[in-house]
């Protein structure tokens, strides 16, 4: 913390095994951070209970996405990555905030009424003080900074007001009031080449297949439909391979790739494998690593709960390597315990 510019704090929902989308669109931006932040990394199961349908893949989904972000760079001996429900605290303090919170304002909300239209049949209290509970989050952990998509600013805004509010009321300025900090990548859209990438649409390209499985997988991508043919000129504007090419292959390539799709020099399933190649190239780093955590069993460490929002006192709550075979007595058993 000594000389870092402050505490972050993000959270993000146990989708499982991460995507292309996961990474470039937020953990990508997660791992940067902690070169200049000291920062603390959630995965919000209780927010998943608000929408979940599949409660047997819950502690899965949980496991699985911490792995990926560890894969990729997040250094647990730095940050603090931890499961919501395990500092119980945050319900505590999500009660007290909801007293501070005028009701219409969270059915006011635009996130709750699209959710509302696509849970029609699960509108859940939860749902309704979802932002409450995230509020509670940011608050607890007393964050500087919350890295979030732009979908994620009323939320943001809405933190900021109830902070204020608290802080007003009691008389006290105990609450710290959080900046956001928009991640400005652009929507990473699926193989469809329409949707956002998103496991439920299963349009996702997930970080830990193997080369082949990627290469499979991103010749199954929709391109320029209007390039029904090899000899069709293409553009490379319309087309989902090409914006994904910015984020894997080297700047002067892609200008190369775009000259040739556009005279048709270049086609699209060639295209395709020069996308797969790079992507795997790009992943070969986070493909081992995520091999490497997945065959080290994983404990939670003791999760203090009020260590983590003591400013400036060491890290607790971390995620902890053990070996099966020294009989590890580590903090609670879970899925991630001794499954493999
Ligand atoms: N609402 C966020 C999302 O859907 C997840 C989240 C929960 C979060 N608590 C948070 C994000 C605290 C940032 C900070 O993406």
């Amino acid at each position: 913390m000594a000389n870092k510019k402050g505490r972050v704090f993000s959270g993000a929902r146990p989708t499982g095994r991460q995507h292309l989308g996961n990474y470039l669109g937020a953990v990508k931006n997660y791992v940067s951070l902690q070169e200049e932040y000291d920062c603390v990394y959630c995965i919000v199961d209780l927010h998943a209970l608000t929408t979940l349908e599949d409660f047997h893949l819950l502690k899965e989904n949980t496991a699985e996405m911490a792995l990926d972000w560890l894969a990729a760079g997040i250094r647990p001996e730095e940050s603090i990555l931890f499961v919501q429900s395990h500092v119980p605290q945050v319900t505590e303090l999500h009660t007290i905030l909801s007293m501070f919170t005028p009701l219409g304002k969270l059915t006011d909300l635009p996130t709750f009424k699209e959710k509302a239209r696509m849970h029609p049949h699960n509108i859940n209290y939860g749902l309704v003080g979802y932002p409450v509970l995230m509020a509670a989050d940011i608050a607890l952990y007393k964050a500087d900074v919350v890295p979030v998509g732009i979908d994620q600013e009323s939320h943001l805004e809405f933190t900021r007001e109830i902070v204020r509010s608290f802080n007003y009321k009691t008389g006290k300025q105990v609450l710290v009031e959080p900046q956001m900090k928009t991640t400005n990548y652009p929507k990473v859209i699926g193989t469809d080449g329409v949707q956002k990438m998103s496991k439920s649409l299963n349009n996702q390209i997930e970080l830990a297949l193997s080369d082949a499985e990627t290469a499979a997988r991103v010749m199954t991508m929709v391109t320029d439909p209007q390039r029904t043919h090899r000899n069709i000129p293409g553009r490379p504007e319309v087309c989902n391979v090409f914006t994904l090419h910015h984020s894997f292959t080297p700047a002067a390539n892609v200008e190369r790739i775009a000259a040739e799709c556009r005279s048709a020099k270049l086609g699209c399933v060639d295209d395709k494998k020069c996308l797969a190649a790079n992507i795997n190239k790009n992943l070969v780093e986070f493909r081992e690593n995520a091999r490497r955590w997945r065959k080290t069993r994983i404990t939670y460490g003791t999760c203090s709960p009020t260590a983590p929002s003591a400013r400036g006192s060491s890290p607790t709550g971390r995620w902890t390597k053990c070996d099966r075979r020294s009989g590890c007595r580590k903090g609670r058993r879970s899925t991630m315990d001794h499954r493999r």
